[in-house]
């Protein structure tokens, strides 16, 4: 998909409610960006496991939506508590099959959101983070099931004397991985990329 078409997804996208409740500035997103993708797996039909390689201690929240609605998560993090398995993403592959993975990678330029060295929030050089991130991507690919759905979470902002636009990004990784492009939702000043696996 070119750059244009991309930009015209995004202009007519759906905005999401917004019941806030979360702390945008920790690096929490809209839970109903994540409802969403329940439903969108429910209408499908796909299987009802969800993988969230970057869980943050705001992720307990998916897995109660999770247990309420009869679907499995899995969430892989670097905080202890905010996470099922504490581990590093860029290094572990989730076992089985997914219907759905959500995506919320720190963005590039952010505060450290963790400890860690592994964390993407403390890798200042683009390079450095985007193979990171598209490593991640490669591995969420793999583990979908045919049909089954990647929900990715960034925006277009500035950061480091830079503009970068992570949707964009998100885009051409997923569509260089065989996904396809299928909706784009807003929830200012975050954009989901919704594609699936063909
Ligand atoms: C933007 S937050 C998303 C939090 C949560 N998904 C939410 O939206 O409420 C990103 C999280 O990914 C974690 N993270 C960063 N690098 C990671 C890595 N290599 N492996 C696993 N988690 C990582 C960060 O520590 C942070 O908690």
């Amino acid at each position: 998909m070119s750059k244009e078409s991309y930009i015209g997804m995004r202009k007519s996208a759906r905005r999401l409610d917004d019941p806030g409740g979360y702390r945008l500035n920790d690096g929490e997103m809209n839970s109903v960006i994540f409802d969403e993708m329940l439903d969108l797996m429910k209408r499908n039909g796909v299987t009802k496991r969800v993988w969230e390689p970057f869980a943050g201690p705001g992720s307990k929240r998916f897995w109660v939506r999770c247990v309420m609605s009869g679907f499995e998560m899995e969430s892989y993090g670097l905080v202890k508590g905010g996470c099922k398995v504490l581990t590093d993403s860029t290094e572990s592959v989730p076992e089985g099959k997914y219907g759905g993975v959500i995506m919320h990678p720190p963005y590039y330029g952010s505060d450290p959101q963790s400890d860690s060295e592994q964390d993407l929030s403390r890798m200042l050089d683009w390079k450095v983070y985007s193979e990171a991130l598209e490593k991640v991507f490669g591995v969420a690919v793999d583990s979908l099931d045919e049909g089954g759905f990647i929900v990715a979470v960034g925006r277009d902002y500035r950061a480091l004397s830079r503009r970068v636009r992570l949707d964009l990004v998100y885009v051409w990784i997923m569509e260089s991985m065989g996904m396809e492009l299928i909706d784009v939702w807003i929830s200012e000043p975050d954009v989901a990329i919704v594609a699936r696996k063909i």
